[in-house]
């Protein structure tokens, strides 16, 4: 195979985006077909798009078309896992958008669909291309900072308007996209917090404010306080409705600290470790000598969605290994509904997470809501900068 021929499915905001990259930004990549329920959609892309690109109104006749060796899935979220299944089904390569899907049984299925098929099974996770957060990576797991002690991210500055969330029927309810702010704008933000430190909690208890600052019945603004097996602690804190936001992360190990915000990456490093100091230490007040380093890293946030279909491309066509395997999607989305779990019981929630029992609490919130949104105008929004 020379070159992978994409089907692109849900040409919204993001479906668009991605089809305009594959036009020529991906070596080795050629859009051949979208799909859309909506007919708008495909107007949008018959006016758009070059005209050999074949438009179909459902995912099963682009399936059944043979004029594609790859999908890539933005619809929303609740039909990442059933596509990818059928996709998989159909001796397709699989591209799905963040989250993975809403419920972790779901993607625990897909999860097994693909690890019997031998094709390639990605997530667009593209804040993993960012060098801020690959360096930090390899300096948390060259063991750099030491035994990792406390992981706090303050992610405030996913700014959202009333206007954002009226725009599609399905975004922030319950049955339309099955969540919030965790579940659209942070599943980055959870799986860098785990990709990046190599830890997953042991519990999670979370406190979330469901419609505080926007007519909507999902969350959006959260706080969680995790615990991990090796007695680190960590906090996530975010929320859609605050200006100006905050994005901060910062991890504490026996070496130091590691701050990223701003755009830089600023390690705190003691000359000598904690423990080890305060092993040999003998006076009354005192603390160890600390070095504020910036650590070099590239400037510009990586190659982002670009860089994964870049990625995907070439994982199809030369066995490059993948930067984000659709498989690994499961470990952010365990968190996220861990957080709800805990929320929804005012309790403590152990992991691995219950995933039968959240689905079934989450299908009592879709058949109990009675919230119905005043204004559901079906736009196309840019998301240029936004991710
Ligand atoms: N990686 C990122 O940075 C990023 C950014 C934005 C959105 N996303 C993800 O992309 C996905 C889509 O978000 P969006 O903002 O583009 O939504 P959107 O509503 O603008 O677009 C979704 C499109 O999917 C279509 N669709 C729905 N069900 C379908 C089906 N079964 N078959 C074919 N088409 C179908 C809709 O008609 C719509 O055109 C979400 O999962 C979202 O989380 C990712």
């Amino acid at each position: 195979m020379e070159k992978v021929r994409y089907g692109i499915i849900g040409v919204g905001n993001m479906g668009r985006s991605h089809a305009l990259s594959l036009l020529g930004e991906v070596k080795g990549a050629e859009l051949t077909a979208v799909c859309d329920i909506s007919p708008e959609r495909l107007e949008w892309a018959a006016e758009h798009l070059p005209e050999q690109i074949r438009r179909y109104k459902s995912a099963s006749e682009l399936f059944e078309s043979q004029s594609v060796d790859a999908v890539l899935i933005s619809t929303p979220h609740y039909d990442h896992p059933p596509l990818a299944i059928e996709a998989l089904r159909h001796g397709l390569h699989v591209l799905i958008e963040k989250p993975a899907g809403v419920h972790t049984q779901a993607v625990q299925e897909m999860n097994d669909a693909a690890a019997k098929s031998d094709r390639k099974f990605g997530i667009m996770y593209n804040q993993r291309t960012n060098p801020l957060y690959q360096k930090l990576r390899e300096l948390i797991q060259s063991g750099e900072l030491g035994e990792i002690r406390r992981t706090n991210w303050i992610i405030t500055n996913w700014y959202r308007s009333q206007n954002y969330y009226d725009s599609g029927g399905w975004r922030a309810t319950w049955a339309g996209e099955g969540g919030g702010v965790l579940l659209n704008q942070d599943p980055h933000q959870l799986d860098l917090w785990q990709w990046t430190t190599g830890m997953m909690p042991k519990r999670i208890r979370a406190f979330c404010h469901f419609g505080k600052y926007r007519k909507i019945e999902v969350e959006d603004d959260v706080t969680a306080y995790v615990e991990y097996a090796n007695g680190a602690t960590g906090l996530f804190v975010t929320t859609t409705g605050e200006a100006p936001g905050t994005n901060r992360f910062e991890i504490n190990g026996d070496n130091g600290k590691i701050v990223i915000e701003d755009g830089k990456l600023i390690f705190w490093r003691l000359r000598t470790p904690e423990p080890v100091f305060n092993a040999e230490f003998t006076g009354g007040f005192g603390a160890p000598e600390c070095w504020k380093c910036e650590i070099p890293v590239a400037e510009g946030g990586g190659e982002q969605h670009v860089g994964i279909l870049r990625n995907f491309t070439n994982a199809i066509l030369h066995n490059e290994p993948l930067l984000a395997p659709g498989e690994e999607g499961i470990h952010g989305l365990t968190l996220s509904n861990a957080m709800y779990l805990s929320a929804w019981t005012d309790n403590w929630v152990e992991l691995p997470i219950d995933s039968g029992r959240f689905h079934e609490m989450l299908m009592d919130k879709v058949r109990q809501s009675t919230f119905r949104k005043e204004a559901a105008v079906q736009t196309a929004l840019d998301v240029t900068g936004t991710h």
